[in-house]
């Protein structure tokens, strides 16, 4: 198929109708439709809110794996003329994380993450979270009992921040406000973020600065077998300020926490959904067991906890035909990309035999360092269902959050069929 080529006379009105649908929950609940009339606009154009979006998979690749685009940062923040906007103080922290910084900065804190989750830390984390997926299976099947339960807090919700928790060895009484606080940070990602939204994830940000402020400080005086302590000594080694290498700690703890929850919620909530939208395919998958794995890469395929990913242009730049100016934004639309007849064949198909590539994860020099957990995560959970739940149907049309960029679903009830 032949590429869609930049409509220089994209409607504004058009893209900003198609958005307003999208963020709704009645959007948010089948975006698929409103992709395919965004894809069809062109692989690249201009964004009604500045920059540019781009829809086709191909362009969104070559963004990512390119090392000449580059993330928003501080500095990119701060040269905005809305910069009020781009540096609330959730924004802020956001900034000053991983994902959000560019080499050579970003290769030094990288390399001082280490790989997280080798092959030695996922055998050692494995019996923990296999445990885990029990005994919050444990709690849901009680519920189930007494009627339709909820998948999403009770089970999507739950495993993700026990798994992390017990990774960075916090108490379990924190379990809760971390949730909440995490959910809330995560507002100020959005594309467009409500006056009340920016002062709720303002508010996680406060909380979070000082949970793990606390925490630091705690590891720095008592360092233990724990990722903040180890990554308090490698900032040690990097780093002669002490304040600096606590802060550089914090940040990728603050990170690790927020990049981790509402992300593998969906993840698990969103595999869960699909394969009881798709009997065919769930009943596919008990007969071959073996496809559990692709589950979790389609379904971050078909409906990726990330819809947008932002990049800049550090000079003019022409892409798909279309030229993106020095310091510009192109928003890639991953969640439309994902679905590109050009890329996938049938992409509207949940299929669990495919092992899709796909930006779930990211791709290029910002690719996910949780991959691995979330992928044992999603696998745990799922054999476990399909041994101890293998019938379950949903029993009321799923909630949605208005949202474009992070995906959120926020009830998911399900009864014995
Ligand atoms: C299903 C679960 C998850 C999804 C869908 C996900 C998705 C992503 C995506 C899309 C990116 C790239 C962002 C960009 O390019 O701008 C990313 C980066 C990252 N993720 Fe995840 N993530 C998940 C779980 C986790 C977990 C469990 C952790 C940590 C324990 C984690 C840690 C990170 C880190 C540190 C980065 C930044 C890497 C860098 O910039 O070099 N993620 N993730």
């Amino acid at each position: 198929m032949e590429p869609t080529l930049p409509t220089a006379t994209v409607d504004r009105r058009t893209v900003a109708s198609l958005f307003s649908r999208l963020r709704t929950g009645k959007g948010q609940s089948n975006p698929r439709p409103l992709y395919a009339e965004l894809r069809a606009l062109g692989d690249i154009f201009p964004s009604p809110w500045g920059g540019h979006l781009v829809t086709s998979y191909a362009l969104c690749d070559e963004v990512m794996r390119s090392r000449t685009w580059r993330v928003p940062d501080t500095e990119w923040r701060a040269g905005q003329a809305n910069a009020a906007r781009w540096n609330t103080p959730a924004s802020l922290q956001t900034a000053k994380s991983l994902p959000m910084l560019n080499p050579p900065h970003h290769t030094k804190v990288r390399r001082s993450a280490g790989s997280m989750f080798d092959r030695a830390k996922l055998a050692e984390i494995e019996i923990s979270i296999a445990k885990n997926v029990e005994k919050v299976l444990d709690v849901f099947e009680g519920e189930l009992l007494k009627g339709p339960a909820d998948f999403t807090s009770l089970v999507a919700e739950e495993l993700p921040v026990r798994a992390i928790g017990e990774w960075l060895n916090l108490p379990a009484g924190d379990y809760s406000v971390l949730r909440s606080l995490t959910n809330d940070q995560t507002l100020s990602q959005e594309f467009f973020p409500s006056p009340s939204q920016l002062a709720r994830a303002d508010a996680a940000a406060r909380g979070l600065q000082e949970y793990f402020t606390a925490l630091v400080r705690e590891r720095r005086a008592m360092p233990g077998d724990d990722p903040v302590s180890s990554w308090i000594a490698t900032w040690d080694t990097l780093e002669p300020d002490r304040e600096k290498a606590d802060a550089e700690a914090h940040s990728m703890a603050v990170f690790v926490i927020v990049a981790a929850l509402e992300t593998t919620e969906h993840l698990l909530s969103g595999m869960v959904r699909l394969l009881l939208e798709h009997p065919d395919q769930l009943e596919r998958l008990r007969t071959h067991p073996e496809y559990i794995p692709h589950v979790v890469d389609e379904t971050l395929r078909y409906d990726p906890a990330i819809h947008a990913i932002s990049r800049t242009a550090p000079h003019d730049i022409t892409l798909g035909g279309a030229l993106v100016r020095e310091g510009e934004m192109v928003q890639l639309m991953v969640g439309a990309a994902q679905h590109d007849p050009r890329q996938y064949e049938n992409p509207e198909d949940f299929d669990v035999r495919r092992k899709p590539p796909h930006f779930g994860f990211g791709s290029g020099i910002h690719y996910c360092l949780g991959a691995p957990l979330a992928r044992l995560e999603g696998s745990l959970l799922l054999a476990s269902i399909l041994r101890r739940l293998p019938r379950l149907r949903i029993s009321e049309p799923p909630a949605w959050e208005p949202r474009v960029s992070f995906r959120r679903l926020n009830h998911l009830m399900v009864t014995p069929a």
